[in-house]
This record gives structure tokens, C-alpha cells and sequence, in this order.
């Protein structure tokens, strides 16, 4: 004899809400797990607004801030730039960065050149210029001021942007633009 009882059976909407609710939960859970991994294997977003790049290390990876924001003020800190130019950052005695940067690269014969700190001065050791702080040309044969670049530091990321503006040096337009 047929059994006339009818099966408990969830309607078909039913089922479908069923399987929606368990994706929904699958999905989210998979997305809590997975998010840091992807996050991890993505690598940051490294460029930005304005042409704006992460400063980077030798080895091509992003410097983190607070790496550079140890070092003792006054610190002269050599980063990749932009086109991977070398660039100084400097250390405020705010623990921030000087939002100018300089270029690494003698305005003369295109040498680089170290930060002398007791006299204050970058220094080209290839036919003797020296600049001040700031970048400004203190003994030739160099012709010209360095060049600027801006630096802005944002979660931890130092960002460095081109400098179009007046060279706040000379009040004129850069001769790099
Ligand atoms: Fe620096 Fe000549 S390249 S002084």
C-alpha cells in the first residue's frame, strides 16, 4: 500500500535558500581565510597619483617608513627613486621626513656623492662640488642646484612624487622640468 503520508521535503525555493545561506557561509568564510594570503601575495599598489612612486631599496622592494624614521635626525637616507634614481631623504627632528628630497646625481658630470655631516655638505668626490643641505650649489664646477623630488609618507609607505613647481631655492622654474 502506498504510504499517502507526504515526505517532508523542502519545497524547491526552500532548497534554494538552503544552498544560498551555505554558499553565502562557504563564500565568507573562504574570504576571511584567503584574504590575507592573496594580500600577501599581491604585491602593493606602487605607483600613484601625480607619477608619484614607493621608495624602494637596492633590491627593488618598498622601503617601509618607519625603517628610515629610526635613523637619528639629520640622517641622510639613500633610497630608489623616481626612474630608480638615488635619491636622499632626510630625517627631521620631528621623527618625519623633509618633504623635499634630493637627487643623488651632481648637476657637473652626473656622479653621485655622499653626505659629509660634520661639514654639512654633499660632497662630489669626481671634481669637487659641494652643495648645502638643500641641494644649492656652494663651490662648482658644478652649474646647477640638485634636483628635487617630493616625499610624503602614508600608512607606513614613503611615497615620492616630480617637483614642478618653483624651486623654492632659487624661485625660478626648475631646470629639470
Ligand atoms: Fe660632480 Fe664633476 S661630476 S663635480
Amino acid at each position: 500500500m502506498e504510504n499517502s503520508l507526504p515526505l517532508e521535503t523542502p519545497s524547491l525555493s526552500r532548497r534554494q535558500l538552503l544552498n544560498f545561506l551555505t554558499g553565502a557561509v562557504v563564500a565568507t568564510t573562504a574570504g576571511a581565510v584567503l584574504y590575507p594570503v592573496v594580500e600577501y601575495i599581491l604585491p602593493p599598489v606602487e605607483s600613484g597619483e601625480d607619477g608619484a612612486i614607493l621608495a624602494k631599496d637596492i633590491l627593488g622592494n618598498p622601503i617601509p617608513a618607519s625603517q628610515i624614521l629610526a635613523e637619528a635626525p639629520g640622517t641622510r637616507a639613500l633610497v630608489a627613486g623616481l626612474a630608480g634614481d638615488p635619491t636622499y631623504l632626510i630625517v627631521e627632528e620631528n621623527s618625519g621626513l623633509n618633504p623635499m628630497g634630493i637627487v643623488n646625481n651632481c648637476t657637473h658630470l652626473g656622479c653621485t656623492f655622499p653626505w659629509n655631516s660634520v661639514d654639512q655638505q654633499f660632497q662630489c668626490p669626481c671634481h669637487g662640488s659641494r652643495y648645502s643641505a638643500d641641494g644649492s650649489v656652494l663651490r662648482g664646477p658644478a652649474p646647477l642646484p640638485l634636483k628635487l623630488v617630493h616625499v610624503a609618507v602614508k600608512n607606513n609607505q614613503i611615497w615620492i612624487s616630480p617637483w614642478t613647481e618653483l624651486d623654492p631655492r632659487t624661485q625660478a622654474k626648475p631646470w629639470w622640468v
